[in-house]
């Protein structure tokens, strides 16, 4: 497995992969990697020949009140973890490398990018969306994956695929739990003991959304509303939304239909910030 910094050996190595007929995987993370990437990478090894994975924590995604400088990382660690799984390239560049000093071009999510996560971290989706296309770029991948754990930032990723015609087809994996619900999530390192156990009301609140639902519920605000008193339940908790949207606009929906929706929760614990959500079926 090789690593590189450099944008132009990237683009030198998928080069070569390619006149050797292989089929191309990026998937980009921001290392501190768990189970849930390990998934992502296992299903773009199933439907590709030569699997990128990018390592980089990308700060135009974080607002200034966020945790970029403390945000985990360890790369020898996630070294070991790709090489175990038969990656062919890992693209771990520096900020310097990555962004101009003068840099001024974005890319603009749209709609979808002002609302849930978007109205609560002001640039999040831009710095995201702006990274993603650099790394489509560099990378050139026929696939990439994300998971769904972050189900808005795959959402407006397939929307700028299709939007801005980029050749590439966008793949969303099924977010990896703990026993217990919790979600993987490179921040779940925050957590005390005591939070950890309490973290596990986000997924308490999506499966209380899932019961109302196959029960027969169909009013949306009902079923936030349950989702957000299963929150107010747990002490060490605090709710940002609970929200039961259009699973493809993200729009809120006031009745659920045989239109797909989905059930998205944030919340504080301690002083970490969690988000999770779930798919709603109706029948
Ligand atoms: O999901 C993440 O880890 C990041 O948002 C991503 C897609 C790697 C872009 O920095």
């Amino acid at each position: 497995m090789e690593r590189l910094a450099s944008k132009q050996e990237v683009r030198q190595a998928v080069a070569e992969a390619r006149r050797e007929g292989k089929r191309v995987a990026l998937v980009p993370t921001m290392g501190a990697l768990h189970e849930g990437h390990l998934s992502l990478v296992s299903a773009a090894r199933d439907r590709a020949d030569y699997v990128v994975v990018s390592v980089f924590v990308n700060p135009t995604q974080f607002g200034p009140e966020e945790d970029f400088e403390a945000y985990p990382r360890d790369i020898e660690r996630d070294m070991d973890l790709l090489g175990a799984e038969g990656v062919d390239l890992v693209f771990a560049p520096t900020p310097e490398i990555m962004y101009a000093s003068d840099a001024a071009v974005t890319v603009d999510p749209g709609p979808l990018g002002g609302v849930l996560e978007g109205a609560v971290r002001p640039g999040h989706f831009s710095g995201m969306c702006t990274v993603v296309t650099k790394l489509f770029s560099i990378a050139l991948p026929d696939l990439a994956f994300f998971g769904e754990k972050d189900y808005q930032q795959l959402t407006i990723v397939r929307a700028m695929a299709r939007d801005l015609d980029l050749p590439v087809k966008v793949i969303g994996c099924p977010t990896v739990r703990e026993c217990d619900g919790l979600a993987l999530s490179s921040r779940n390192v925050y957590l005390s003991s005591e939070e950890r156990h309490a973290a596990t009301v986000l997924y308490r609140s999506l499966r209380t959304a899932e019961t109302l639902v196959l029960d027969g519920e169909r009013d949306a605000a009902v079923v936030a509303g349950a989702m957000r008193d299963t929150v107010a339940s747990e002490e060490l908790a605090e709710i940002e939304y609970a929200a039961v949207v259009d699973a493809v606009t993200l729009e809120p929906i006031t009745a659920l239909s045989d239109r797909p929706a989905r059930a998205l929760v944030a919340a504080r614990v301690g002083g970490t910030r969690l988000i999770d959500n779930i798919a709603l079926e109706v029948g």
